[in-house]
């Protein structure tokens, strides 16, 4: 195992290019089971995700090829239905796989992927949405499976739950139904950018889908998908995160290759607390004025302020004048990383689903934790304006979700470097 070890201080400068989007990119992998046909993925992040889904997708028979930032993905000429419990448990999005397999096979088997740092992360909405449309779903140490022998009929779905939408059960339902017969709706679908990716990718395989990015989606059953190509939007949590990295150190950045409506509730965030933030093209220009003010924030389903810039924005917080709350509706237990900012001197006071967090002057390097991914890019941010050195230690979680963030933020005039642990 790795740790990141962190000299503080530094001001960041300079330009960062953002990768594929982590989140946009594993369900349309998943989505490729849908046809026997090759697809090829362009902008795919090098992630450790991207690998595991690589793996899953081999064990289910198909062939992978990732070449600098393109995948390409063929049938191996065998379809297999069982996804294995050591795969499904490291990576949640994998239970996305459960859909296509059910459609394209009538059958599947598919580990529960059970509870993780950030909360209990249940999929009964999963479940719902694919029983609704006419799978027969069973539990079996640990494995659903799925049977559909006579295929998946199109049928109105609400797939809400009591703190909005769910973003992998819509992508998994929606997969599942270009295949089912008729014509399926789904009210209160998530409307994140990243369903509206995968809906792209679906339609060019010669699904009929409209409505995606909105709460109502409509899906036109077809009788099988061809092979597409597709460009990976960018990553929206890397460039907020970059954005925080700017102004953690008082710096000025150049944030290349962003679709900034995509970022519309972090940028009114962090404008309202005082950054400068221009757009032009595909860049954004992040830059510090003289000092940012506190701020109440709420994360909500997109286009809220989302859930996995909770944990940057609570670093930035820490060492913002003032008293800061962070109100956490999507996953309210997903506070992992307040201990750990506390360790660097921060002062963050958590009451059930909220954080108070008194500014301070600064934070002090220290060794401290990774407990999930966003959680341990937060303490990656504070150990870049900490006085001294912070040890980052469990990097793997960084890498699921960051491509090369050592060497773009050492790009920008961090020191950072990696050790064994
Ligand atoms: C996705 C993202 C993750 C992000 C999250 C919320 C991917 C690969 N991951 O995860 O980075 O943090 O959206 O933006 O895209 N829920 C249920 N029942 C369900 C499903 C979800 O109660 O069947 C609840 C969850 O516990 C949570 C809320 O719904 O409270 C939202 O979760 P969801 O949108 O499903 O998150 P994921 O799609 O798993």
């Amino acid at each position: 195992m790795d740790k990141l070890i962190i000299e503080g201080g530094r001001v960041l400068k300079g330009e960062v290019t953002i990768s594929g989007a982590k989140n946009a990119l594993l369900p349309i992998m998943a989505a490729t089971l849908l046809t026997d046909e090759p697809c090829i993925i362009e902008n795919a992040p090098n992630l450790r995700d991207t690998h595991t889904m690589i793996r899953i997708l081999c064990s289910l028979g198909k062939t992978v090829d990732f070449n600098k930032d393109v995948i390409k993905i063929t049938s191996s000429g065998h379809s297999y239905y069982v996804a294995d419990y050591k795969l499904v448990s490291v990576m949640r999005a994998s239970f996305c796989v459960l859909g296509p397999l059910v459609a394209k096979l009538g059958k599947a088997k598919v580990s529960l992927p059970g509870g993780c740092v950030i909360g209990v992360r249940p999929v009964d909405l999963h479940l719902k949405g694919l029983t609704s449309l006419g799978a027969q779903l069973d539990m079996e140490a640990g494995y659903i499976i799925a049977k559909a022998p006579k295929g998946l009929r199109g049928t109105h779905i609400y797939l809400g739950g009591n703190f909005g939408s769910s973003v992998l059960a819509t992508a998994n339902v929606m997969m599942a139904a270009t295949l089912a017969r008729g014509i399926t709706t789904i009210e209160s679908a998530a409307c994140e950018p990243e369903i509206v990716d995968l809906a792209e990718f679906l339609n060019k395989m010669g699904a009929c889908i409209r409505g995606a990015g909105t709460h109502y989606i409509q899906i036109e059953g077809k009788k099988q998908l061809r092979g597409a190509k597709h460009k990976i939007i960018p990553d929206r949590i890397e460039a907020g995160t970059f954005m925080i990295a700017g102004l953690i150190t008082g710096g000025n950045i150049i944030i290349k290759n962003v679709i900034s409506e995509h970022l519309g509730a972090v940028i009114d965030k962090l404008s309202f607390m005082g950054a400068e933030i221009k757009k032009e093209n595909k860049d954004l220009i992040v830059g510090y004025k003289r000092y940012l003010k506190p701020a109440e924030i709420v994360t909500l389903p997109y286009p809220g302020f989302p859930t996995d810039m909770q944990a940057q924005m609570m670093a930035l917080l820490s060492v913002t004048e003032g008293i800061s709350i962070i109100t956490e509706k999507v996953y309210p237990d997903r506070f992992m990383h307040v201990a750990e900012l506390n360790r660097m001197g921060a002062r963050i006071q958590r009451e059930g689903p909220h954080a108070i967090i008194q500014g301070v002057d600064n934070l002090c390097g220290a060794a401290v934790m990774a407990s999930d991914l966003r959680a341990s890019a937060s303490l990656v941010l504070a150990g870049l304006v900490a006085q001294g050195t912070t040890t980052v230690s469990r990097t793997y979680h960084l890498e699921r979700g960051y491509e090369n963030l050592e060497n773009k933020l050492r790009n920008l005039g961090a020191v950072i470097y990696r050790q064994k642990e």
